[in-house]
């Protein structure tokens, strides 16, 4: 049985994880920690996670940016490995995370699911074919209006896919609005658009001459991210300290 602390229990995620692991039957949520109170949950609820005094196998992450360092200095102190899933981090706290995985089992995605961490595959191989054609990128992603973060985590690690084959030899470009000028041939164009209640989209377009190529993922509904952060639980309950992804997930089953 994988005994998991919820943190962001009470949040959109939370919620879906709560209801799936319902249904698991060698994985159950026994805690949560959430800032806000306004969920009754089945399991005991921390509003701050020091107060957390639950044994539990693995700790899985949908909260906020502001409760990373807590979270990170909590799983590290008592050596509870971490699916981090929270987006929108900055370089310091990247930065901790690669230093927290050091000491303990972090797992950290932009995007939990299966067909985003597939796509992330595929491009890899066919960047090298269409960028040394000539074709240029450019990332649209969609979101819904109560996103804060922008771009999503998923399409700068689209983006980051894409340059780390081209051994980082491209720039990203947020905004065009600032100078009037063609664009660079060596820039990848990152796009996001928000409305209505949109659960993600992810579009990595390659332009060339007289042809367009266009890879897409579309998730309907939160529960593929939720779904793939139960598995990466699963995965990482006992795995020695080091940074670990979605792919490695993949690679095990
Ligand atoms: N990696 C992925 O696949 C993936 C998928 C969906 C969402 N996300 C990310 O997960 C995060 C949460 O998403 P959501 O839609 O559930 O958001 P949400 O706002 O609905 O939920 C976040 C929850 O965290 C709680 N919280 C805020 N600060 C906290 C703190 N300091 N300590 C404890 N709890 C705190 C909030 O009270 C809230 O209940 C976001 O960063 C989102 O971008 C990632």
């Amino acid at each position: 049985m994988t005994k998991v602390i919820m943190h962001g229990c009470n949040g959109k995620m939370g919620q879906v994880i709560t209801a799936l692991c319902k249904e698991e039957n060698d994985l159950e949520i026994v805690a949560g920690i959430d800032v806000s109170n306004h969920i009754v949950q089945e399991y005991p609820v921390f509003s701050n996670i020091e107060d957390c005094d639950v044994e539990a196998d693995v700790i899985i992450d949908f909260a906020s940016v502001k409760a990373v360092e807590a979270l990170l200095s909590y799983s590290t102190s008592r050596k509870i490995p971490v699916v981090l899933c929270t987006t929108g981090l900055s370089q310091q706290q990247e930065e901790a995370v690669k230093q927290a995985a050091e000491r303990v089992a972090v797992l950290k995605s932009a995007n939990m699911s299966l067909g985003i961490n597939l796509l992330m595959d595929v491009l890899k191989k066919a960047v090298h074919v269409l960028a040394s054609a000539g074709f240029d990128m450019e990332i649209i992603e969609k979101h819904h209006n109560q996103k804060i973060d922008a771009p999503s985590g998923t399409a700068l690690a689209l983006a980051e896919v894409l340059n780390e084959e081209l051994e980082h030899t491209y720039t990203y470009q947020f905004d065009r609005t600032k100078e009037r000028k063609k664009r660079e041939k060596q820039e990848i164009g990152i796009h996001a658009l928000r409305g209505g209640n949109i659960v993600g989209e992810h579009e990595v377009l390659f332009a060339g001459t007289d042809e367009v190529i266009t890879f897409s993922h579309t998730a309907y509904s939160k529960q593929v991210f939720a779904k793939g952060a139960i598995e990466a639980a699963k995965f990482l309950k006992d795995k020695p300290q080091g940074l670990y992804h979605m792919g490695d997930v993949i690679e095990a089953k």
